[in-house]
């Protein structure tokens, strides 16, 4: 067994080696390339591992099985399907719902591109799988159900999902028990992904939308917060920016999704009471929403608005490019940290989340200022579009490899990954080979604390990543940089469309120079 670990740990030096020589006879503004149509695939891949409920047929990750399958049982609501959310099997649906959201604004933008990688349909899947769930937790015009489990019973446990014994206890919000962010970002996401079905499917866009209004209505008039609510989710999805973002993050997508006025003029008269305007932050998450907002609302400036209309929008249009300068590291207060290699670097836990949204605004803004001929003026310099996407690129590519450990954080892509990803139903021998029971305790006994590499690899899933200073440890107990989400990876998704189209001509056989 150590031998085998050994020569595991080889295989990454030689790659630096390689690196090094590749970085050494090149000028510093040329990178290595990736075959992003594969990452594009994989990341699409993903969404199935994390799938809670009854599997279809055509299921392609085959170490899965049915789990869950009485979901919402002992509260009398069908609650069957849904995403686990990462690498353990609560289903918490705050989160779920900004993986969707993101899913749906990557298919919205770049759906023609991940068409081109054969993708499509698998991208719409995967939204599909959420939004059949929140119709299903949507079953009063005032009454959405948000988690099942909960991250104590269930983090007591090391079990696959498809074994679970962990309380499948089911939590709403109701008028009495407001959740506007809750119910705000499931609007968000059902307004999202009805733009998504409008062609392809109207009847099923028309019911989502239908959702959505109840929803953002429910989330409007009841206000508060969810983690007042329901107090079992602060511990791990509590929602510290308030609601106030997600009110005008659903305003906002109802209004992609409808085009009527009173949305728009929602988002335009809330935006300084509700901070749309005078925040500037330098994260976009599940969590805060704020930069999301204030990228779309100033995309929307050159429509055909009204001239106070058009004042607003400018006013966040300012946040916006405030926040994106941030990332570019060109304002002169405040830029986002970096690692020495190159990576935006936010917090400890997961860094790689903010990586990812914050490539996804970038590269989405920088369309915008192409297809408007226009450039971002910052601080301290002017960009053009290209230069803010090759911004976005390098955080990509880092992703993929081109990195100090010359790991892939997208695992199963490329040579070098993590093989001890933090993920219950990975870490544990396949249902399909062992239907026998494993238990609660016998989990980390005889799974979790093993030094082995996973049985299962989770294709596709991208996971919290390294530390500030580039470095990563492939352990199953280090979560905070071995654990995936699947916000993490919605979020690249519209990044690896894009490079996709860009650069799947060329050839992969030799690593490819590419210069910006
Ligand atoms: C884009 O802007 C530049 C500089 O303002 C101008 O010279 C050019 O003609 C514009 N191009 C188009 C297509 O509008
Ligand atoms: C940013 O700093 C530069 C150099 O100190 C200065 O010339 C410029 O006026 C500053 N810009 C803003 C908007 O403060
Ligand atoms: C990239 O990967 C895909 C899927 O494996 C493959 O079909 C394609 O040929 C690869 N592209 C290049 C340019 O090597």
């Amino acid at each position: 067994m150590k031998a085998k670990i050994r020569k595991q740990k080889q295989q990454p030096c030689m790659v630096v080696l390689k690196l090094c020589i590749i970085f050494a006879i090149l000028p510093l503004n040329q990178s290595l390339s990736f075959n992003y149509t594969q990452a594009l695939s994989k990341s699409l891949l993903y969404f199935e591992s994390q799938r809670s409920g009854r599997l279809p047929h055509h299921q392609r990750v085959t170490w899965r099985h049915h789990s869950a399958l009485t979901d919402g049982l002992e509260q009398g609501v069908d609650l069957v399907g849904g995403y686990y959310d990462a690498g353990d099997n609560v289903k918490f649906g705050f989160p779920m719902a900004f993986t969707i959201t993101m899913l749906s604004w990557a298919v919205i933008e770049y759906g023609g591109d991940i068409a081109t990688a054969g993708e499509y349909d698998h991208a719409v899947e995967a939204i599909k799988w959420g939004t059949d769930y929140f119709i299903k937790a949507h079953t009063q015009p005032n009454e959405l159900w948000v988690e099942v489990g909960d991250g104590d019973t269930d983090h007591y446990c090391w079990q696959r999902p498809e074994d679970m014994t962990t309380s499948r206890r089911a939590y709403k919000v109701d008028e009495q028990n407001p959740g506007s962010d809750v119910a705000g970002e499931t609007a968000a996401a059902m307004a999202a992904a009805s733009i998504v079905f409008r062609k392809q499917n109207p009847r099923y866009s028309k019911l989502l939308l239908h959702h959505a209004k109840q929803l953002f209505e429910f989330g409007d008039k009841f206000r508060g917060k969810y983690d007042n609510s329901i107090e079992i989710v602060r511990g791990y999805y509590p929602s510290v920016s308030g609601f106030m973002d997600e009110l005008l993050w659903a305003a906002l997508w109802l209004y992609k999704a409808t085009d009527m006025e009173v949305y728009l003029k929602y988002v335009l008269e809330n935006g300084h009471p509700f901070g749309g305007i005078t925040w500037a932050i330098t994260e976009f998450s599940w969590d805060v929403k704020y930069a999301g907002v204030q990228v779309i609302a100033s995309m929307l400036r050159e429509e055909k608005h009204k001239k106070e209309n058009r004042l607003a929008l400018e006013q966040y249009r300012s946040k916006a490019e405030y926040y994106l300068c941030a990332c570019l590291n060109k304002n002169n207060d405040t830029n986002v940290h970096r690692t020495p290699g190159g990576l935006l670097y936010i917090r400890q836990w997961n860094n790689m989340q903010y990586v990812s949204t914050t490539s996804f605004l970038l590269t989405i803004y920088s369309d915008y200022l192409h297809s408007t001929n226009q450039t971002l003026k910052c601080d301290r310099a002017i960009l053009t579009p290209q230069e803010i996407f090759a911004f976005a690129k390098s955080q990509a590519d880092y992703i993929l490899g081109s990195n100090p450990m010359a790991m892939s954080y997208l695992v199963g892509h490329g040579l070098n990954f993590p093989q001890r990803v933090h993920h219950r139903g990975a870490s544990i021998e396949s249902y399909k080979e062992n239907k026998g029971f494993i238990g609660c305790t016998e989990g980390f006994d005889n799974w979790f604390a093993r030094p082995d590499p996973n049985p299962n690899v989770v294709v596709g899933a991208l996971v919290g990543g390294p530390d500030e200073n580039d470095q990563f440890r492939d352990q199953r107990s280090n979560f905070q940089q071995t654990e995936a989400c699947t916000y993490n990876t919605a979020a690249v998704v519209g990044v690896l469309a894009k490079l996709h189209r860009l650069y799947s001509h060329q050839s992969h056989d030799s690593p490819l120079i590419v210069s910006n």
